[in-house]
């Protein structure tokens, strides 16, 4: 095993993704020792770049939380020098086949694994497949692939996209990201929730009101609006890492913590300053209906979810940038203590907040009494704030996907029936919305969101919890 290589090839190694997050999780998994002995990174893109140009620019936008620490420089130094860069097209069987070459160099023999991390746009993404699985697979040891969304902008042309990677790789190469089940909090939901007695039995339309996932941005779509506004929110954000989190929270228990018995579950079921409007930016067409802002309210059908809404909502530009979900508890029947809460009845039930990010915590919101000689109640919250609690930083997600991928754990990546179960949910809404060219509802940059999402909560006699 020892003996063995690891190759790591960003494929689209000069673009966004490739520097703000996969070259500094690798950077960080190597501070930490989690590299394989013989590992080797290579960066693929088209531009002409040579090895010292590509290790200037890791070095240049190294922005993980290593950057802190003791010895940054010194091991920054060390992986660099396992850093390579290929410049090649993506759709080159030869291009690809001169990859090849200089991989074996590095694997001297060794046994081979190979991991390609596609992280180029969809256009390409199956030539480069293909030209990799073909003229670049390893020789010996596991080929890999992860890919990233967007797959596909609907069910036909997601359905279309797996189709196509499958003429080229079995299903147990794909590694589908979802970045979003890398952070800590979503990966802790399970263990929240089965591991602890107080809540286990409470998961349920018995004790259960509601369920809000609420992601906020507190910016806009800034040099992205080419590919936004191809896609807009709700298959940005709701489509993939809201529903994930839904299905994670809201599925039956697993037969194990096996991955495929967990992803089996899961498919059944800036204020003060003026910023520029979303059709102001040059890369946004003026005429355009991508919607920035999305509600929606979701049910599911089964008997523990009878009747409980799953209230989404995702934006850009908003007052914040945060990402929780919401449990909001029914009320205790005939409370002894109703007329010492004071009139909103809907403020005093409990409510369990899971906030993924920033200030990653858990906290619940009690009633308690208000010390003092009188009887007068108020909310509180049982608090636990990870900075506080644990002193180690939290990985970002991609260290822990990426960690996984090398060791072949896909618990944490999207089966392609999950894939499909999550576009058929969505697709249709989308139809409609594009086909009706329908005008979202528009709000100021920083501010709230529109109100038609208090609209649509009061509609299933909600409140979001995160506007107090
Ligand atoms: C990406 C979206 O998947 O997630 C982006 O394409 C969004 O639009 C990003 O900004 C948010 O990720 P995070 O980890 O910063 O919350």
């Amino acid at each position: 095993e020892n003996e063995s290589s690891v190759s790591i090839t960003v494929v689209g190694a000069s673009g966004d993704l490739a520097k703000k997050k996969i070259f500094p999780a690798l950077f960080a998994l190597y501070y930490e020792g989690c590299l394989p002995k013989h590992f080797t990174v290579f960066g693929y893109a088209r531009s002409k770049m040579t090895d010292a140009e590509l290790r200037n620019m890791v070095s240049k936008t190294l922005t993980c939380r290593i950057d802190q620490r003791e010895n940054c420089g010194e091991k920054m130094d060390q992986f660099l020098k396992r850093c390579f860069y290929h410049s090649g097209q993506y759709d080159s069987q030869e291009h690809f086949e001169a990859l090849d070459k200089k991989l074996k160099e590095h694997e001297g023999g060794r046994e081979s694994n190979r991991l390609f991390y596609l992280s180029i746009p969809p256009n390409i993404f199956i030539d480069a497949v293909k030209c990799a699985s073909s003229s670049a697979s390893a020789a010996s040891g596991w080929t890999r692939v992860i890919v990233e969304k967007p797959f596909g902008r609907d069910s036909e042309s997601s359905a279309a996209l797996t189709k196509a990677l499958k003429q080229y790789l079995t299903e147990d190469q794909i590694f589908r990201i979802d970045h979003y089940l890398g952070k800590e909090l979503v990966e802790n939901l399970s263990v929240l929730r089965f591991s602890n007695l107080i809540f286990e039995p409470l998961w349920s339309r018995q004790y259960i009101r509601n369920v809000q996932l609420i992601f906020s941005e507190d910016f806009g779509t800034e040099g992205r609006g080419g590919y936004f506004d191809n896609y807009g929110i709700i298959r940005d954000i709701m489509q993939n890492h809201l529903l994930q989190i839904l299905a994670l929270f809201a599925m039956e228990t697993p037969v194990s913590l096996d991955a495929e018995d967990i992803r089996n579950e899961k498919s059944h079921t800036r204020g003060g300053v003026t910023h520029p409007g979303y059709t102001d930016d040059k890369t946004v067409p003026k005429d355009s209906v991508t919607p920035t802002f999305a509600a929606a309210a979701l049910f599911i059908d089964n008997a523990r979810w009878d009747g409980v809404p799953f209230l989404m909502k995702a934006g850009k530009a908003l007052h914040n940038r945060s990402a929780e979900i919401r449990v909001q508890f029914r009320h205790v029947p005939g409370n002894l203590y109703n007329r010492n809460i004071g009139t909103d009845l809907d403020q005093a039930t409990n409510e369990l907040v899971i906030r993924v990010q920033p200030d990653e915590a858990i906290y619940l919101k009690i009633n308690n009494k208000v010390p003092g000689l009188g009887m007068r109640l108020d909310r509180s919250n049982l608090n636990l704030l990870y900075s506080t609690r644990y002193s180690k930083e939290i990985p970002d997600a991609y260290e822990r996907l990426l960690l996984d991928a090398i060791e072949g754990e896909r618990r944490l990546f999207i089966r392609s029936d999950e894939l499909d179960a999550a576009w058929s949910l969505f697709t249709p809404v989308l139809k409609e919305l594009e086909e009706k060219r329908t005008i979202p509802e528009y709000y100021p940059y920083g501010s709230r969101g529109p109100v038609g999402a208090h609209y649509l909560a009061a509609r299933y006699k909600v409140r979001w919890g995160d506007l107090g």
